[in-house]
C-alpha cells in the first residue's frame, strides 16, 4: 500500500521528486517547513511538498486566496500569511486543512470575513486577524473550536463583537481586541458580560477601549459601571407589570443613542412641584386666634376687675354712711357732695 502511494505520488508530483522545493522557497526537510517569505509572490506557489507541516508565506504580495488554495498540503499545521495584500478570502479558501493549528493573517487588507470561513479547521489553536480593516465579524466563523486558545483581532475597525462568536471558543485563554472602534452601547453588553466571566476564569486580554460614544471615549468597556447597562437587559416580567417599560426605555435610548446623554433633563417633571404654602397660613391663623383670645381675655379680666372695684367701693361707702347696701339707689351723685360737706365739719 505504502509502495503504491509512493509510486503514485512520484507520478503525480514528478517536479517535487526532481526539484524537491518550489522555486522561490527554502525547504527544511527535517522540520517539514517551507519558507517562501519575502519573495514578491503574488499567489500561492503551485508545487509545494505535500508533507509540508509549516508554510511561511509572509511579507509577499499575495492578494487573493482561491477556494481550496492549500489542497496540496493537507497536513499543514502552521500557515503564515502575515503582511500580504489579501482583501478577500474565498469561502472555501482553507478547506481541507484538517490539521491546521496556527493561522496568521495579520497585516493584510481584509475588511470582512465570510460566515463559517474557518469551519473546516477543527484543530485551530491560534487565529490572528490583527492589523486588517475588518469592520464586522460574523457570529460564526467555525464549528465549536475546542482547541482555540489564542484569538487576536486588534487593530481593526470592529464596533461590536457577537458574543456567539466568543462562545464558539470555550477554551480561549488569550484575547487581543485593542485598537478597534468599539461602540460602547447596548450592543456591547453581551461582550462585556462574556469578558467579565472570561477574566474571572483566568483569561488574559488587552482591553476593549471604547471609541464612541463621546461619553465613554477612551474608557475600558469593563470599567463602565454595571448599573448603566442594567436598562439594556430585557425587563423582567414583574418590572413590566409594576412600572411599565418607561424608565428602562429612557435609559436604553441614552445608551443606544449616546449623543443624547442628558438623561437628567427628563426626570425633574416627576418631582418638580414645590410643597404647597398652606401650612404657613395655617400657622398664621392659629397665632391670630391665640393672640385674639389672649387680648379678649385680658380685656375681660380688666372689665371684671373694674366691676369688682366698683362694687367694693360702693359697699365701703355704703357701710361708712350706715345705710343698707340695697337702698343705695343713686349713690354716685350724693356721695361726693356729702363727703365734701362732711370733711370740714
Ligand atoms: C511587509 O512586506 C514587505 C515586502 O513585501 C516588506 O518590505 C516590509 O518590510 C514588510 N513589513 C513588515 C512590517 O514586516
Ligand atoms: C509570521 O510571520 C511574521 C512576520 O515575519 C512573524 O513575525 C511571525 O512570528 C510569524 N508567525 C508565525 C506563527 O510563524
Ligand atoms: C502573526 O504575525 C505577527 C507579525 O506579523 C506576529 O506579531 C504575531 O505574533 C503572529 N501571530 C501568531 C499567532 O503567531
Ligand atoms: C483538540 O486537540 C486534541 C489534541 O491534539 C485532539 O485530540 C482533539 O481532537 C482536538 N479537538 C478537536 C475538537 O478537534
Amino acid at each position: 500500500m505504502k509502495g503504491e502511494l509512493l509510486l503514485l505520488s512520484s507520478v503525480i508530483f514528478p517536479f517535487y521528486v526532481v526539484y524537491g522545493c518550489p522555486e522561490k522557497c527554502h525547504c527544511h526537510s527535517s522540520s517539514k517547513a517551507v519558507d517562501c517569505g519575502q519573495q514578491g509572490l503574488v499567489e500561492i506557489p503551485p508545487d509545494l511538498p505535500p508533507q509540508t507541516l509549516t508554510l511561511y508565506l509572509q511579507d509577499n504580495q499575495i492578494h487573493q486566496l482561491p477556494a481550496f488554495a492549500f489542497r496540496s498540503v493537507p497536513q499543514l499545521m502552521t500557515l503564515n500569511l502575515s503582511n500580504n495584500s489579501l482583501s478577500t478570502l474565498a469561502p472555501e479558501a482553507f478547506h481541507g486543512l484538517q490539521q491546521l493549528q496556527v493561522l496568521n493573517l495579520t497585516q493584510n487588507s481584509l475588511h470582512s470575513l465570510e460566515n463559517r470561513l474557518f469551519q473546516s479547521l477543527p484543530q485551530l489553536r491560534e487565529l490572528d486577524l490583527s492589523s486588517n480593516n475588518i469592520s464586522h465579524l460574523p457570529a460564526s466563523l467555525g464549528e465549536l473550536w475546542e482547541n482555540l486558545t489564542v484569538f487576536a483581532a486588534q487593530q481593526n475597525q470592529l464596533q461590536q463583537l457577537d458574543r456567539t462568536l466568543l462562545e464558539s471558543m470555550p477554551n480561549v485563554r488569550f484575547l487581543f481586541l485593542k485598537d478597534n472602534l468599539w461602540k460602547c452601547n447596548c450592543h456591547l453588553l453581551g461582550l462585556k458580560l462574556w469578558l467579565e466571566k472570561f477574566i474571572y476564569k483566568g483569561g488574559l486580554m488587552d482591553g476593549v477601549i471604547c471609541a464612541s460614544p463621546d461619553t465613554w471615549r477612551g474608557k475600558d468597556l469593563l470599567k463602565i459601571p454595571h448599573e448603566l447597562y442594567q436598562p439594556c437587559l430585557p425587563p423582567s416580567p414583574d418590572q413590566v407589570s409594576s412600572q411599565g417599560q418607561r424608565p428602562g426605555s429612557a435609559h436604553r435610548d441614552a445608551l443606544s443613542l449616546p449623543e443624547n446623554h442628558n438623561v437628567g433633563e427628563r426626570d425633574p417633571s416627576e418631582c418638580g412641584l414645590p410643597p404647597k404654602p398652606r401650612p404657613a397660613n395655617l400657622r398664621h391663623a392659629v397665632a391670630t386666634v391665640i393672640i385674639t383670645g389672649v387680648v379678649c381675655g385680658i380685656v375681660c379680666l380688666m372689665m371684671l376687675a373694674a366691676t369688682i372695684y366698683g362694687c367694693a367701693y360702693a359697699a365701703i361707702t355704703a357701710q361708712y354712711r350706715g345705710e343698707p347696701l340695697a337702698q343705695t339707689s343713686e349713690p354716685g351723685k350724693m356721695e361726693g357732695k356729702e363727703l365734701f360737706a362732711s370733711s370740714p365739719a
